[in-house]
């Protein structure tokens, strides 16, 4: 490996899924790893295969199907979940078994609790150095590329933590990573703690020193970044900061600013970065997560320029307020605005420009709905176009479709809707009243679906494009017999956005199968 390239270890898929609120089909998964592939991520950590039985076949999936990255799967340090590791990506062609176990006091005291694991603090924490080396070594027994984390190394004893690090370079780990779990350090202290590990444990140049930050304190990108330029050479990260509570480093984030600030930081990494923009709408839209508007690099307003000064200043030369270009991370400005006149070419050659390829039953179904807009709506733009195309390519079949709906709602009325769900051949017509006119129609799609129990725990709507002809688009999450699944819908009218929205959610129940 040379010593100016970052490893870039993206787990959107473990630890990003792993994001409150955020749940993925296993078939959202193999579609983000191929997106992921095509970004050029170094290493895709696809799950974490003793969890559940959907974590296994995710991992399973995306090994045997997706070309070009690394595929990790998460292991603790047991023999039983490193078998069940192995057996999920026996078939990828370069698998990585990476183990962890916890290394601080903190977690030490709680985990390891035991008398099993020693009596005092000190006999504990020899088992534990045990345990990371019997665990390296049975995983080396499966595979060569094998990664260790001390989990919460962040605030393990730095002492300590070298006599690990060193140990499991011994027992054959390729990549040592050293998460600060809790993302509780700063910058100068954690880019101090990897200059220690580069100082004192004498075996460290045998393995790849790895970085693995939390955003509790929004510094999980500022940590990653000082740890780079102490000589870590991955970078564990997530597409949109996904992760636990406040997330994990954005890839993004990392990418660009080693991308942008080569002068300072010395080092590239292989991602090709005009798939940022698509690879984070694609995680957005499958994970019903949003990216805030002035998130950097993948935002909405990342690139927009708001006061008259700066719009001057970046017709005249853009680096005045520009560090990057919006086409480096693959978003394309809009020249073409398409309309009603525009036909099936001009649809098809921007769809191209944009980067989507579609089937050919993808393609009409996006040119129907594409037709069916430009007729409400005089300009079509690229987010509109994004927008007909994401609902489309991720459609699942369609049990229950929408035949007709009818509203009233007003201030001093009872709102109630009346509403024709297809299914097959038989239209079911009901209707309700309820608290508003979604709460109304979604009462009446649940009884004429005969699917009572689904419950709508989160309801988000936002407006595609500006001004009051756009899009608007809804996302719903909806949960049923524990299991989680999330809709979309888009129309010019949010009523009708909101109800295809939940049939949308609906066809997943029906359509995906049950995942453990
Ligand atoms: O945050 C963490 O410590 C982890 C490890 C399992 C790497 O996600
Ligand atoms: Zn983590």
């Amino acid at each position: 490996m040379q010593d100016d390239r970052v490893i870039i270890f993206d787990t959107t898929l473990r630890d990003g899924e792993q994001s409150p609120g955020a749940s993925l089909s296993v078939e959202e998964k193999v579609t983000i790893a191929h997106q992921l592939a095509r970004l050029e991520v170094d290493v895709i950590e696809a799950g974490f295969p003793i969890s559940s039985e959907a974590q296994f076949e995710a991992t399973r999936r995306i090994a045997k199907e997706v070309e070009g990255p690394v595929i990790a799967g998460l292991a603790r340090a047991v023999k039983e979940d490193i078998d069940r590791a192995w057996q999920a990506l026996r078939e990828a062609k370069r698998p990585r078994i990476h183990t962890f176990i916890a290394t601080s006091d903190i977690h030490i005291r709680s985990k390891f609790s035991s008398e099993k694991y020693g009596r005092t603090m000190e006999e504990k924490k020899e088992r534990i150095l045990e345990m990371a080396v019997e665990a390296v070594r049975y995983a080396k027994g499966y595979i060569p590329d094998v990664e260790f984390s001390p989990e919460d190394a962040g605030r393990t004893d730095p002492d300590y933590l070298c006599r690990v690090v060193e140990a499991v370079i011994d027992a054959g780990a390729t990549t040592v990573n050293i998460p600060d779990t809790t993302g509780y350090t700063m910058p100068e202290e954690f880019g101090g703690l990897i200059r220690t590990l580069f100082r004192k444990v004498p075996n460290v140049h045998k393995a790849i020193i790895s970085v693995h930050c939390h955003n509790d304190l929004g510094l999980a990108v500022a940590n990653s970044l000082a740890a780079v330029k102490e000589g870590a050479r991955q970078v564990e990260c997530t597409i949109n900061g996904l992760g636990e509570r406040a997330g994990n480093a954005a890839l993004e984030e990392i990418v660009m600013a080693l991308k942008v600030r080569k002068d300072i930081l010395g080092v590239d990494t292989g991602i090709n970065t005009r798939e940022i923009y698509r690879t984070s709408r694609l995680v957005a839209h499958l994970t019903g997560i949003d990216v805030q508007p002035n998130k950097a690099i993948v935002g909405a307003n990342a690139f927009a320029h708001e006061s008259g000064i700066h719009q001057d200043g970046v017709l005249k030369e853009r680096a005045t307020y520009e560090i990057m270009r919006p086409e480096d991370i693959g978003l394309e400005k809009s020249r073409i605005v398409l309309g009603r006149h525009s036909g099936r070419h001009g649809f098809k050659a921007r769809l191209g420009e944009l980067g989507y390829r579609l089937s050919e039953e993808e393609f009409e179904r996006a040119y129907e709905k594409f037709k069916e807009l430009a007729d409400k709506k005089k300009e079509v733009y690229d987010e509109d176009i994004a927008a007909i195309v994401e609902g489309e390519m991720f459609r699942v079949p369609q049990t229950f479709t929408l035949d007709y709906f009818h509203i009233s709602s007003g201030t001093g009325t009872i709102p109630t809707a009346t509403v024709k769900v297809k299914r097959g051949k038989e239209v079911v017509q009901e209707a309700a009243w309820g608290d508003g006119p979604v709460d109304a129609a979604y009462k009446a799609i649940k009884r004429a679906t005969g699917m009572e129990d689904v419950r709508l725990s989160d309801y988000t709507i936002r407006s595609v494009t500006g001004g009051t002809e756009a899009l608007g688009e809804v996302t719903v999450r909806l949960e049923a017999e524990g299991r989680k699944v999330v809709g979309r819908g888009t129309s010019t009218d949010i009523i009708e956005a909101s109800v295809l929205a939940f049939l949308d959610g609906l066809n997943k129940f029906v359509a995906l199968p049950r995942e453990a």
